[in-house]
């Protein structure tokens, strides 16, 4: 695999950073992670657009314009000769003076990193996944703001385990005050009485990018979409559930803990949302 290290496409065997970079010590740094099809990004704007929006809520400066990182992308994924691919642009806050607000001197360290991706096994779309609640809660917005996109995952990599151990396969958490807030990978959905529901971005969420296109694919279908408040009982309660990322699309929820979704096969809504999901993606990942 080759890998894009500050401006230069090396082999991964070369790909190192430094162990005084901040990312490594403090986590302090934000990412993406990104689809490849046909050898084109899906959305690659917007989520170069919230990487931006990322290195503000950390108030780290990024020195290069949106275009660099389109093209870095672009060319990462063409010195790999890939198609199908996951890629992954990670920035961190670079080498610095020891201390949390020691000075940094360095310019930020940017990694970008694209293997190969065939998509998650078909039987799970087929048949759904299943989800847990965790008991480690989403971070308080007043702490690391869950809307930027951070390299700080420690909460994330906490509640994945609790899913391990509970043979699930997505933990979601909630907020600290209880309500839903969205998986540790992923953003949740889900259909009652008609009606698609998600957690609000005021809920402490990641702003996702497939969210979004989810939201608006369903409106433009006639369906009713409310961000809102949820709790786990209008989950547990829900016709249909659903959860969405960039690596995943829609993947249908066939369970929480014990509790099954109607027949436990993905929804009518789930499927209506998913097949339009994917015609976009193809549209816009043709040559
Ligand atoms: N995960 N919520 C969290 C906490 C996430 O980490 C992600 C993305 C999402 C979905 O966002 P999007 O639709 O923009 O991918 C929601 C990526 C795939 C990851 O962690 O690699």
């Amino acid at each position: 695999m080759k890998i894009f290290l500050n401006g230069k496409i090396v082999p991964e065997s070369r790909a190192k950073v430094s162990v005084s970079d901040r990312g490594y010590l403090y986590g302090d740094g934000i990412y993406e992670t990104m689809l490849c099809r046909n050898g084109r990004i899906f959305l690659l704007r917007r989520h170069i657009a919230r990487l931006f929006r990322s290195a503000r809520m950390i108030a780290l400066p990024l020195p290069w314009p949106p275009q660099y990182f389109c093209s870095a992308v672009e060319k990462t994924v063409a010195a790999n000769g890939l198609r199908d691919a996951r890629v992954r642009v990670t920035v961190s806050r670079g080498c610095g003076a020891v201390g949390y607000a020691g000075k940094v001197t360095a310019r930020p360290t940017l990694v970008i990193a694209a293997s190969k991706f065939n998509g998650w096994p078909r039987r799970l779309y087929e048949n759904g996944v299943g989800i847990i609640i965790s008991g480690v809660r989403r971070n308080h917005p007043l702490c690391i703001p869950p809307a930027a996109k951070s390299s700080n995952c420690l909460n994330q990599v906490l509640a994945a385990q609790d899913a391990e151990r509970r043979n699930a396969f997505e933990a979601i958490l909630l907020n600290t005050d209880g309500y839903v807030a969205e998986g540790t990978i992923s953003n949740i959905f889900i259909v009652k009485n008609n009606r698609l529901l998600t957690p609000s971005l005021e809920t402490g969420i990641l702003d996702g990018v497939t969210r979004r296109e989810v939201i608006r694919i369903a409106r433009r279908q006639g369906i009713v979409v409310a961000e809102t408040l949820l709790k786990p009982f209008d989950v547990v309660n829900a016709d249909e559930c659903f959860i969405t990322s960039s690596t995943l699309n829609i993947m249908p929820v066939a369970r929480m803990a014990a509790k099954k979704f109607g027949s436990a096969k993905p929804g009518s809504k789930t499927l209506l949302l998913s097949r339009a999901l994917e015609r976009l993606i193809d549209k816009e990942t043709q040559k």
